[in-house]
């Protein structure tokens, strides 16, 4: 099978945490050492890679069976993470004022010093961006994609997206209970910057009553109608998930203030946005509920350990057939190969009108359109 020599390759975490990272990376070393290849583990996406003493001695290390025995089941990555260390618009201080760079160069010359022969990069569109740049200057990356967000098209299931759902759900439960002991509104905002999968996922999963995801621009009217329709049949309360990136129509995202250089929008309040529009229709208590990063974290669902090790796995296989510039997708039932260019260029989003939501409003959950 092998088509290319290798013998020393590095992994990588990038983007924001998810639960099955450490899935992934277990499988790359284990099955790279059966093979006789020695493993890199990287430091905070690139950042260990563009300063090699970077946290050092706690950073950078060379890895063996023992740290990743006993990982599968713990959430975040034991390599670290970061969101803001893009290499070629490194933030960097420039007489007191922050800057973008381009450092690619040191990222390239380290990568050669310790003489790798590959690179597996895990991350979302962000960390996919930045492999197939760093295809352009040479290096030999292999793509491996995570995200709760379960936003890109290109493979049928992101790890992590799993475990968020459930996460989300267990919470719709508890806030059940609290809904109909007090006869109230509670709304839970969960993440979803642009794709509203988890609060899809998680509405029909926990047999909510609304659901506000970014693909839907909601009005207030449908809202009121649906909570008050379900008070005249003798439901009192309501529960509401909304996501993150959710806007109304004719409005826009919910932002926390300006952006930082070198990172994303942060979005913020949208689900209390919500509830400060809905309070003056409404004769009900509103409570909202922010869900935030403790959708991140966790041991991962069996669904996303296993996903995880086959993603990491075929991405081992990958390298060894010499696929670069390639990053692994499930189409069920297989692991594929798609370069990953044509992985950034497929979003995915709900389909405002596709079967799924239409399930969801077969059981009357509202959308607010
Ligand atoms: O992309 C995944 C995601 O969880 C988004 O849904 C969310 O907006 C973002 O990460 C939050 O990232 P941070 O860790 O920077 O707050």
């Amino acid at each position: 099978m092998t088509s290319t020599k290798i013998e020393r390759i590095g992994i990588m975490t990038g983007g924001g945490d998810c639960p099955g990272l450490n899935a992934v990376i277990r499988a790359v070393v284990l099955k790279s050492l059966k093979l006789g290849w020695k493993v890199f583990g990287i430091e905070d996406a690139t950042e260990g890679l563009i300063d090699l003493d970077y946290r050092s001695p706690f950073g950078n290390r060379w890895l063996g069976p023992e740290h990743v025995d006993q990982i599968l089941t713990k959430g975040g990555t034991i390599l670290g993470t970061s969101n803001r260390s893009d290499p070629f618009r490194y933030v960097v201080e420039q007489d007191g004022k922050k800057v973008e760079t381009d450092v690619s160069d040191r990222l390239v010359a380290n990568y050669k010093k310790l003489e790798l022969d590959a690179l597996i990069s895990v991350g979302g569109d962000g960390s996919m961006k930045i492999a197939q740049q760093l295809g352009e200057l040479g290096l030999r990356v292999v793509g491996v994609p995570k995200t709760i967000d379960q936003d890109l098209g290109a493979t049928d299931y992101t790890f992590g997206f799993n475990t968020a759902v459930q996460t989300a759900t267990n919470a719709i439960d508890r806030l059940q209970d609290t809904a109909a002991s007090h006869d109230r509104v509670m709304m839970l905002e969960v993440m979803g910057r642009n794709a509203g999968w988890i609060a899809l996922f998680a509405a029909m999963a926990g047999g909510a009553h609304v659901c506000l995801i970014p693909e839907i621009p909601y009005r207030i009217g449908p809202i009121v109608e649906a909570i008050k329709g379900r008070r005249k049949s003798g439901a009192p309360f309501s529960i509401v998930v909304v996501a993150e990136g959710a806007k109304p129509h004719e409005g826009e995202q919910s932002l926390a203030g300006p952006q930082e250089l070198g990172a994303m929008p942060k979005l913020f309040g949208a689900a209390f946005k919500l509830a400060a529009a809905l309070e003056p229709h409404l004769k009900l208590d509103v409570r909202v509920t922010v869900l935030g990063h403790i959708q991140r974290g966790g041991s991962p669902t069996q669904f996303d350990r296993i996903l995880g090790t086959r993603f990491g796995a075929a991405a081992v296989d990958a390298v060894a057939a010499g696929k670069f510039g390639h990053m692994v997708a499930l189409r069920t039932p297989t692991i594929e190969l798609v370069p990953i260019d044509e992985a950034l260029a497929n979003e995915r989003r709900v389909d405002p009108v596709g079967q799924l939501v239409q399930t969801a409003k077969d059981v009357d959950i509202c959308f607010g359109d």
